[in-house]
């Protein structure tokens, strides 16, 4: 099976199963010279992980990243980055009903079907568990923007049809993270728990959906025409498990707009730099990016592990059945799939700038102190 690796210089390799032993990253391609600490990596995989309220589902993960290679003194050296996550609550025994008769909608059947095979514990490879990987590798690509001045982040903006105001950027980092559906509109925060509350009373899920949105992009990343940056976003985006739709700028709102109203005139700036008058484009045009803030949503489908009685086969037996799936499952997505957004939007953005040139592949040109100096490891002591 391959499709375990994400970027073409900033390359992302994972590896685990949702009941295996541990799950593991390697990012390779970071420059040399950046500051990173476990706690950079443990602070977005706390926002992640499981067991965080009543919403999320109770598997009782501390998800402890270890770093183990690739860092010398609290700074990148350039070579491979390993992480390791180990999984210390695993509990198979509730999937042994779905072993050869496959839960509604997951990926029971297509990886069985496919492999012939498939690690059945907890959904195994299929599980999003695999995005804990994501976020730990994302935490360093945030740290990377965050060096370049670049700022990104992320919020629920929809669960079922409880749907957020808008907020602006300054909003959206100052209150996502201040309630458990993190969302930005309290009052809409209070309606998307009430609403997932409900389905979950009824042995149900829902749906939702994530904004995004960023700051400090330079202009012109992305390069004509399957590398633009909304194709790789996209792309990127469509791997987060449940994902159904990515959409950026007017998104599907576009159909309805005029030309001349959908337009971002021209206008010139104080430095006399032509800058779009509006942002209905979303950062992006001609796949290249202007330097206006990027933005979008993306749609995460209701989680299909549910309580509720559904209809399945049994491929052994020959027999249609009852199933109900009572594990520990999460009721709603986007509130643990924040971190995931944020982590892949990252991920892709740094590619983007080390392919265009924008970051040194090899080390970071501002290297703080004692480490500022043309050759290492031993300046300091020197
Ligand atoms: C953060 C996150 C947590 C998830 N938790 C669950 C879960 O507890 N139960 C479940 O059935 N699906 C969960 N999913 C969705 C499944 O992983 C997904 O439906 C499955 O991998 C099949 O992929 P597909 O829906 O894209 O076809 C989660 C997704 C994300 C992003």
């Amino acid at each position: 099976m391959n499709g375990n690796r994400f970027g073409r210089l900033f390359q992302v390799t994972t590896y685990g199963e949702s009941h295996g032993e541990a799950m593991g990253v390697t990012v390779s391609g970071c420059p040399a010279g950046l500051e990173l600490s476990e706690e950079d990596v443990q602070r977005d995989l706390d926002r992640r992980k499981p067991g965080q309220s009543m919403i999320t589902t109770s598997r009782n993960e501390p998800d402890a990243v270890t770093i183990n290679s690739g860092i010398q003194d609290g700074y990148t050296t350039g070579t491979p980055i390993g992480m390791i996550i180990q999984n210390k609550d695993a509990r198979s025994g509730k999937y042994e009903p779905f072993v050869t008769a496959p839960r509604p909608s997951h990926g029971d059947f297509t990886y069985s079907a496919k492999f012939g095979t498939r690690n059945w514990g907890g959904g195994g490879r299929s599980s999003a568990r695999e995005t804990v990987n994501w976020v730990a590798a994302g935490a360093v690509a945030k740290k990377i923007l965050a060096e370049r001045g670049i700022e990104l982040k992320a919020h629920v903006n929809q669960i079922g049809d409880v749907r957020a105001d808008e907020v602006n950027f300054e909003e959206l980092v100052e209150r996502s993270e201040e309630n458990e559906v993190r969302c930005a509109d309290p009052d809409a925060a209070d309606e998307m728990l009430a609403a997932i509350d409900e389905y979950q009373r009824e042995g149900d899920s829902i749906g939702g959906s994530i904004y995004f949105e960023t700051r400090g992009v330079p202009r012109g990343l992305g390069a004509p025409r399957f590398d633009s940056v909304e194709a790789r976003l996209g792309q990127a985006m469509l791997a987060i498990p449940a994902t159904t739709a990515f959409e950026f700028g007017l998104g599907k709102e576009a159909r309805e707009w005029a030309g001349s109203d959908r337009n971002d005139e021209w206008k010139f700036d104080s430095n006399g730099d032509p800058k779009p008058a509006s942002n209905r484009h979303g950062g992006l045009q001609g796949g290249i990016t202007t330097g206006e803030p990027i933005y979008g949503e993306v749609t995460l489908h209701a989680p299909t592990s549910i309580p509720k009685t559904q209809t399945t086969v049994d491929w052994e037996t020959g027999e249609e059945k009852e199933v109900q799936v009572i594990g520990r499952h999460d009721p709603v997505l986007p509130p643990r799939g924040v971190p995931v957004v944020e982590a892949v939007l990252a991920l892709t953005l740094v590619d983007f700038m080390l392919l265009g040139g924008y970051i040194n592949p090899d080390r970071l040109d501002d290297r703080p102190g004692e480490y500022d100096t043309k050759y290492h490891p031993t300046a300091p002591d020197e």
